[in-house]
C-alpha cells in the first residue's frame, strides 16, 4: 500500500525535508485556505498595497486577525506535527519548510532555527518600518481601546502588521535562501497538506524533484505536481503520519 511505500522511502532516506501547508493544521482546529469553509472562501485576503494605503484596510485586517484568535490562540500541535518532530529528533530530517503561520512546528519541539517560515508567523506583530516586535495582546488592547483602530508604532509611527507575508508583500529573503539550501540537500522531499498553488513556495517541491530527490505528496485533494511525484497519498495527514511517532 501507499503507507508501506512511504515507510520504505522514509527508512531509506538520509535527509528528509518536509514541506508543509495548512492541511497539517486542520485537525488542530485551524481552517485551511481553499477547502470548503477555508479562510479565503469566507474572507478575501487584504493585499499588502491596500494595507499600506488605508487606515480602513489596516483596521479590517486586524479585525479579521482577532476574529481568528480562538483558533490560532489555543491550537496545539497535531499528529502530523508530532511525527515530523520525531523525524527531526532522530536526525532523519534537518528541518521543516512551512507555508504555515501558526507556530505549531515550533510548538511540537522542533528548534526555531530548524523551522523555515516562508509566509511568516501570525502569533506576533512587527512594525513595518523599524521592525520592532509587538505581542498580539498589546495590539489588541490598543485596538479595543480606540474602538477598532489599528495602532501605529509608538517608536516610529510606522504601521504595525501581523508578522505574516501578505499577497503583494516581498518574500523573506533569508527564509527563501535557507529553504533553497534545505531543498537542494534533500534526498526525500515530502509535501504535506498544501494545494501547491501559491508561488514561489510551490517551486520547492519541483526544485527538489529536479535535483534528484524522491518526491512524496501527501494531500487529501489532487495537486498540479502529482504527476511528477514518486508517491501520492490522498488520505488524512494525521492518520497517515501517526504511525511515525512510535
Ligand atoms: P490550501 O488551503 O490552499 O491547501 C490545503 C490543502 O490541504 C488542501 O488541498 C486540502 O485538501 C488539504 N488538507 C486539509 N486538511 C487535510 C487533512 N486533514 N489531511 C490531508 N489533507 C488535508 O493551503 P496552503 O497550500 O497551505 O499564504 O496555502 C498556501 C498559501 O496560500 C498559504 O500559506 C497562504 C495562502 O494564501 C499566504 O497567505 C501568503
Ligand atoms: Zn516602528
Amino acid at each position: 500500500t501507499a503507507r508501506t511505500r512511504l515507510g520504505e522511502l522514509i527508512a531509506a532516506a538520509q535527509r528528509i525535508v518536509p514541506f508543509t501547508g495548512a492541511g497539517i493544521s486542520t485537525e488542530c482546529g485551524i481552517p485551511d485556505f481553499r477547502s470548503p469553509g477555508g479562510l479565503w472562501t469566507r474572507n478575501a485576503p487584504v493585499y499588502f498595497d491596500e494595507f499600506i494605503a488605508s487606515q480602513a484596510a489596516r483596521n479590517e485586517c486586524w479585525r479579521g486577525r482577532f476574529a481568528l484568535d480562538s483558533a490560532f490562540g489555543t491550537a496545539r500541535p497535531g499528529r502530523g506535527h508530532h511525527a515530523l518532530a520525531a523525524l527531526w529528533r532522530e536526525g532523519k530530517s534537518p528541518g521543516v519548510i512551512t507555508q504555515n503561520i501558526d507556530n505549531l512546528h515550533q510548538a511540537s519541539g522542533i528548534d526555531d532555527s530548524c523551522v523555515i517560515e516562508l509566509h511568516g508567523n501570525t502569533t506576533y506583530a512587527l512594525c513595518l518600518d523599524c521592525d520592532t516586535r509587538f505581542e498580539l495582546d498589546w495590539v489588541r488592547e490598543q485596538f479595543d481601546a480606540s474602538g477598532g483602530e489599528a495602532p501605529a508604532c509608538p517608536r516610529c509611527h510606522g504601521f504595525i502588521k501581523s508578522a505574516t507575508v501578505s499577497f503583494g508583500q516581498a518574500m523573506p529573503v533569508e527564509a527563501m535562501r535557507r529553504a533553497e539550501q534545505l531543498t537542494l540537500s534533500a534526498d526525500l522531499f515530502v509535501a504535506i497538506g498544501s494545494s501547491l498553488v501559491v508561488w514561489p513556495a510551490a517551486g520547492f517541491p519541483l526544485m527538489a524533484q529536479q535535483n534528484g530527490a524522491r518526491l512524496v505528496i501527501l494531500n487529501r485533494d489532487p495537486t498540479e505536481f502529482d504527476a511528477i511525484a514518486d508517491l501520492v497519498i490522498r488520505h488524512d495527514i494525521g492518520d497517515v503520519l501517526a504511525p511515525w511517532v512510535e
